[in-house]
């Protein structure tokens, strides 16, 4: 048998290289600007190996995550720019929320994004520039929310858009 002190060698050293979990990280950074009076969050364990099992969150088979599903939810707070780090992200829908501030300009990072659902909120500021890097987005919803100035002219380069 091989003795402990190796296999704790293991974990402490070699597991976190083959599964860095980044994008847990990045939505427990997300959870810990969020309040969250119904616990709808709850299931969010950062000490689990991906974020694949938590509730809300989606994964393709490959351990991704690929849809936030937090539309309706009670949550309050701000998004950060750690929301960017979702590299696979299809679907974030957080629509009828009490979310404010403004929107994290890495949001245009999100390159695989086909669906943005953030109306009704209190979100405020202008639509990031960075936007017209969503290229493969066909749905965006913005709606009903504190936003100013228009649609940045670089967002109506994507053809498929449809903007609400
Ligand atoms: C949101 O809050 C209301 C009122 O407290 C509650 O009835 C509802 O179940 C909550 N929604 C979720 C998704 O927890």
């Amino acid at each position: 048998m091989a003795p402990i002190s190796l296999i704790l060698s293991f974990f402490l050293f070699i597991s976190p290289a083959l599964s860095t979990n980044s994008e847990g990280n990045a939505l427990h950074a997300l959870r810990s600007r969020f309040k969250d009076p119904t616990n709808v969050l709850q299931s969010w364990d950062p000490t689990l190996v991906n974020p694949c099992t938590w509730f809300h969150v989606t994964c393709d088979s490959n351990n991704h995550v690929i849809r936030l599903d937090l539309g309706n939810s009670n949550i309050s707070g701000t998004l950060g720019p750690e929301v960017g780090q979702l590299q696979h992200l299809q679907y974030l829908e957080l629509y009828m929320n009490d979310i404010s501030g403004k929107i994290p300009k890495e949001l245009g990072n999100l390159k695989s994004l086909v669906s943005m659902d953030m109306y009704q909120n209190k979100l405020e500021g202008e639509i990031p520039k960075s936007f017209a890097n969503l290229k493969s987005l066909k749905f965006l919803r913005l709606n009903n929310n504190k936003l100013t100035g228009s649609i940045p002219r670089e967002l109506t380069t994507l053809s498929d858009l449809k903007v609400l």
